[in-house]
């Protein structure tokens, strides 16, 4: 089982060189350089080159590099494209997904630019039609020549399409959350979470990187470098659960409970279910770890 880590996702506006520089130290599993809304008009083709420019000077470790390109029909989204492409970046972030063809339109534009399969494709969930659409956008993913392997919320984005009230606890947006968590398991894809924009509030943001996980969350996007540590943290599987879970693989593979589909662990029932659930832990620990 081959995983890989993205519990922490931070973004960062792509005409900010000292981000892009500090990005190199910081402990996230991935980085959003951003080219779309974080960047003025006026710097648009700035920022593109800035990204380029950092990318191309490396020093990102295993991080995964991700750029959010504008959107395909605005001025900026095919020459954002076209750059991403060209620096083989691990992903392309497409925003305002609403439709599986906003995907397949991506995706035939990388491929005319050149763009290996190890360029993946990665969608902004944030318009009410795209929690509409989830599953058939997800679906894309179905095809086995897909390059599209995760999606993003965009929760205060979802919350102004839609006219909804910003609560601390999320109500209106749990529902939004859970469905394209079960589009994103569907077919295969990792999900992220939304990003929270208090990042002086500690305890605010714990609770909700808390809650994302309870969700199924893979990861939370973030904004800020205080956020890294917490996050990483709430999304590791904790020592309890690698012990647990290693506990389970190990008994199950004992003699006595071959070919057995159900056994007893510390005195509570465990079936395969909960092997496979336990193989996972165990995967993304050590992919964590290594
Ligand atoms: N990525 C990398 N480094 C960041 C960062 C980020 N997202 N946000 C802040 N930093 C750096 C700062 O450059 C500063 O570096 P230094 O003091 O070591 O030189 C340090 O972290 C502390 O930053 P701080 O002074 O607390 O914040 P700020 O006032 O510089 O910036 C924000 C605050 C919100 C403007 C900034 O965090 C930011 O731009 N976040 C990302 C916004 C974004 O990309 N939004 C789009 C998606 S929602
Ligand atoms: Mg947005």
């Amino acid at each position: 089982m081959k995983i890989r880590p993205r519990r922490s996702v931070l973004y960062m506006p792509g005409a900010n060189d000292r981000a892009l520089e500090k990005a190199r130290s910081l402990s996230a599993d991935a980085l959003i350089l951003d080219l779309e809304d974080s960047v003025a008009p006026e710097a648009k083709s700035q920022a593109r080159d800035k990204v380029v420019q950092a990318i191309k000077s490396g020093g990102y470790g295993t991080r995964e590099l991700i750029i959010r390109v504008n959107a395909l029909d605005t001025p900026w989204g095919a020459d954002d494209l076209k750059a991403a492409a060209s620096v083989a970046a691990d992903a392309i972030l497409v925003p305002k997904v609403s439709r599986p063809g906003d995907m397949v339109s991506a995706d035939k534009l990388l491929k005319a630019q050149g763009a290996g399969a190890e360029t993946r494709l990665w969608a902004m969930m944030e318009t009410p039609l795209a929690i509409l659409n989830a599953r058939d956008i997800a679906s894309v993913a179905g095809d086995a020549s897909s390059r599209f392997s995760c999606l993003v919320l965009g929760t205060y984005d979802l919350i102004k399409e839609s006219r909804a009230r910003a609560l601390g606890d999320r109500f209106a947006i749990i529902p939004r959350l859970a469905m394209s968590v079960l589009a994103a398991r569907s077919f295969g894809l990792d999900v992220i979470d939304g990003v929270y924009n208090d990042f002086k509030d500690d305890a605010g943001f714990r609770a909700e990187c808390e809650q994302g996980r309870t969700l199924g969350m893979d990861g939370k996007t973030l904004i800020h470098p205080s956020q890294v540590e917490p996050c990483n943290q709430i999304f590791s599987p904790s020592d309890e659960e690698v012990q647990w879970s290693r506990k389970v693989i190990e008994t199950f593979a004992l003699p006595e409970h071959k070919g057995k589909g159900v056994i007893t662990v510390e005195g509570r029932m465990v079936e395969r279910l909960h092997l496979v659930m336990a193989e996972r832990v165990v995967a993304i620990w050590e992919a964590i770890t290594s």
